[in-house]
């Protein structure tokens, strides 16, 4: 067999929580699969290269056969240099009590640097994965700032929210988590964002056959999936880190692999699909075809409940990108 080459990815804030969790998933071919030879590109900020030291002692220590090298670095042109995938998590998460748009005024900037370096030194091929917070809008900063990088090459993470959701599902019904399909979470990630039970299968029935408490389903289960990582922060005292690791795998191979059946929740620049305002990244269902595209899969029906939920999430990141935009400069 010939040897493939290697898929080279830059991850950012890799001395972080999150990159501590995802780095060895990326090594030891949970990604890209068991026979793809990986390149990591290791992107910190200056304080966070000592640390960054640290993490690549380690992964030099697993004697992963998959790694080809590992660049180290807090410049963005070395970072960015021929990147097949940029996985963009380098940023400052909440605390307690804030919302992760409250993140807009620190992290926004970040990402217009980021996006020019990505578009001057990564593959014109280069895919984009934004989990730094407010990731949507963040993404469509990046994305804004990478003209020569097709639109369709930026996604954000909503993965993690729709993991949540069919775990949340699973557990109310008493199934297996592996039961419950086809739940797509739309919008922002944000509390706003809407997990849509209507269209949720378990074990292949309606889910809203199977759970038929109406209340829990609007009232608790969609609140409990959209302040999710605020419990998650109350709990640990810190937010996410080897969930959202877990999400940004799953993401990256769905985005790779044909999809069967079903779809994925993936953050994506808007075509107007579903009565969506056109130009912003938001969460709606993907599916991937046999040779790598994806599209926003068609014929999804919403209840007036989902269409009204949906539309006020999007509204939400409407109105992120115009404070962001004028913050930054950017033009729509
Ligand atoms: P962390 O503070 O543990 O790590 C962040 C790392 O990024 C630090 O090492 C820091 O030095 C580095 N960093 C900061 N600015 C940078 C820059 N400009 N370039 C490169 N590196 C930079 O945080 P974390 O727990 O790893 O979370 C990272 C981000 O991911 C946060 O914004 C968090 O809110 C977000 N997040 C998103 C999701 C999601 O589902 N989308 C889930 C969990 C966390
Ligand atoms: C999450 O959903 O866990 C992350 O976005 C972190 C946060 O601030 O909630």
């Amino acid at each position: 067999m010939t040897k493939k080459d290697p898929i080279r990815v830059a991850v950012t804030g890799a001395a972080g929580n999150i990159g501590y969790a995802l780095l060895f998933r990326i090594a030891s071919g949970q990604m890209f699969g068991p026979d793809q030879p990986v390149a990591l590109n290791l992107i910190e900020i200056e304080p966070g290269m000592a640390a960054l030291k640290g993490v690549t002692m380690e992964l030099d220590d697993c004697a992963f056969p998959l790694v080809e090298e590992i660049v180290q670095t807090s410049d963005l042109s070395v970072g960015f240099k021929d990147a097949d995938w940029a996985l963009l998590v380098g940023s400052v998460p909440r605390k307690a009590g804030m919302e992760r748009a409250d993140l807009l005024g620190i992290n926004g900037k970040i990402f217009v640097g980021q996006g020019k370096a990505i578009n001057d030194n990564a593959k014109k091929s280069c895919r984009v994965l934004v989990v730094g917070n407010p990731c949507n809008t963040n993404c469509l900063i990046a994305m804004k700032s990478a003209p020569n990088i097709p639109n369709e090459q930026f996604f954000a993470m909503t993965r993690l929210d729709e993991n949540r959701a069919k775990s949340q599902l699973a557990e109310k019904a008493g199934v297996k988590v592996k039961d419950v399909s086809e739940l797509c979470v739309w919008g922002n990630h944000s509390p706003t964002m809407f997990p849509d039970f209507y269209n949720a299968r378990i074990n292949r029935q309606k889910a809203t056959d199977v759970i038929t408490d109406d209340a829990w389903l609007k009232d608790t289960f969609v609140p409990t999936v959209g302040k999710r990582g605020a419990a998650i922060i109350k709990a640990r005292g810190a937010s996410s880190a080897a969930s959202a690791a877990n999400a940004v795998v799953d993401t990256v191979k769905d985005l790779l692999t044909p999809t069967r059946g079903g779809f994925h929740s993936v953050c994506v620049i808007s075509k107007g699909e579903y009565g969506v305002q056109e130009g912003i990244i938001t969460s709606m269902p993907i599916r991937v075809d046999g040779i790598g595209n994806w599209r926003v899969m068609e014929g999804v029906k919403l209840t007036d409940y989902a269409k009204e939920k949906i539309a006020a999430s999007n509204a939400e990141l409407v109105e992120e990108r115009e404070v962001a935009f004028k913050q930054l400069g950017l033009s729509i």
